[in-house]
């Protein structure tokens, strides 16, 4: 500090707003959305619901939630212009790239939802990326499978309709695995949204200078791809799989995690909240177990995720800096036995953090919050005389 400005690195002890959406406690590993736990939610609800709930305040009742989806279903196609854009990108482009330039391009092709100044706008700018977001996420995953860019169905839920843009394969009728299902919308609930994190701060930051919301949304998928936020959820699968690769020896793993000289860290372990074991981990981890028995499937991986936590559970340098599974360390084992690529994990994170991101911008908005623009203490050079070239 210098007596007048307190630097805070990474904002560890500042806080940035209020907020009447998600309550997190650290230390006692709880948290909720709109007052409702979880783990009730993650049970009892369903992604549309719970998605409702956050950007509106309020469980739907069955006609809201019948209007929502409505509303949806019809904001749900996208300018085929899109498509040439998805073309465009190499098949190597990270998913997450493709994402947030779809996401920011949306703006071009619906300039209306860029001016929010009534409920009504803000409300039909909601529903449009809604309905045109899940597109997005499946013409990204196709695109890497090299499989025609698609439509879902009408007919089907929000979760449904986004499964079989994912997954159907051209010339053959897709079945909804309820299996998968159910678990998706569990995964989608779990990552709904997380108060003040680092995607969804730039989401405020990015909107409080009042740039529409697909623009504000673009930003946050950007913060989202980092390892070590959303990217995560990819990382953690890549470092299983060398661990398996090396022989299944997670002690010269856990060695690296704590060598202070080795940038490697123990992928899925971590927070800056959480001082206790992730909420939304303990979920993750026993639907994993669910989801694989149930798909017939098994998966090595799982056991020495299980190995690896248990290690550094009993870890004194993992105990005493309160490391703990977080949400991104099992996630990953649920996605890949659902059939989705690794490079695609972080992309179906951007999915269920969706209407978090949503509510978190909206009630930004709604309270009229001022740009944010923090201060600085400066450590530059003091005023000195300019030197032309020759003198350099
Ligand atoms: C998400 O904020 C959110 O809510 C995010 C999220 C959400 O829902 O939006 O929950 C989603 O991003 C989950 C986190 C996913 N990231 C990872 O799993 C990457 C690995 N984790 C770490 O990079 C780290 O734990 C963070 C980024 C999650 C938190 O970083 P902090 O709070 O800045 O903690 P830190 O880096 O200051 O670490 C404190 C100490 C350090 O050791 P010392 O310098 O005190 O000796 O713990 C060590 C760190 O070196 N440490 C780790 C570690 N995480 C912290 N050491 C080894 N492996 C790790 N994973």
């Amino acid at each position: 500090t210098n007596g007048v400005i307190t630097i805070d690195p990474g904002y560890k002890n500042t806080g940035s707003c209020e907020s009447a959406i998600t309550f997190l406690d650290g230390e006692k590993g709880i948290l909720r959305y709109r007052g409702y736990s979880i783990e009730e939610l993650a049970e009892k609800a369903d992604f549309l619901e719970v998605a409702f709930a956050l950007i509106f305040g309020e469980l739907p009742t069955k006609e809201q939630l019948e209007k929502f989806h409505k509303d949806i279903k019809s904001n749900s196609v996208v300018d085929d212009d899109i498509k040439k854009i998805v073309d465009a990108f190499p098949k190597s482009a990270h998913p997450m790239g493709i994402l947030s330039s779809l996401t920011s391009a949306l703006t071009a092709f619906n300039p209306s939802s860029v001016n929010v100044d009534s409920e009504e706008d803000m409300y039909n700018a909601i529903v449009k990326i809604m309905g045109k977001f899940p597109v997005l996420v499946a013409w990204t995953m196709r695109k890497k499978q090299g499989l025609p860019l698609n439509y879902g169905s009408k007919s089907l839920g929000y979760v449904e309709n986004i499964m079989k843009m994912m997954f159907e394969q051209p010339n053959e009728d897709y079945e909804i695995d309820t299996v998968v299902k159910d678990a998706l919308d569990k995964l989608l609930i779990l990552h709904a949204d997380h108060e003040q994190n680092c995607s969804t701060s730039t989401v405020r930051i990015a909107g409080s200078s009042h740039a529409g919301l697909f623009a504000s949304l673009s930003a946050g998928i950007s913060a989202l791809w980092g390892p070590l936020h959303g990217g995560a959820n990819q990382a953690v699968l890549e470092m299983l799989e060398a661990i398996k690769e090396d022989g299944g020896d997670t002690k010269k793993y856990m060695a690296k995690a704590k060598d202070k000289n080795d940038p490697f860290r123990l992928m899925g372990f971590g927070h800056r909240v959480y001082k206790n074991f992730d909420p939304r981990a303990k979920i993750i981890k026993v639907a994993a177990d669910e989801v694989l028995n149930n798909l017939g499937i098994q998966d090595p991986i799982l056991a020495i995720a299980k190995d690896l936590e248990q290690e550094a559970l009993n870890d004194p340098y993992f105990v005493e800096r309160k490391l703990y599974p977080n949400v991104d360390f099992y996630s990953g084992i649920i996605y890949r036995a659902m059939g989705i690529p690794v490079e695609m994990f972080t992309v179906m994170f951007a999915l269920g953090r969706l209407p978090g991101w949503i509510a978190q911008w909206k009630e930004m908005r709604l309270n009229h919050e001022p740009i944010g623009r923090p201060r600085q203490i400066y450590i530059g050079e003091n005023l000195r005389p300019f030197k032309s070239i020759e003198n350099r």
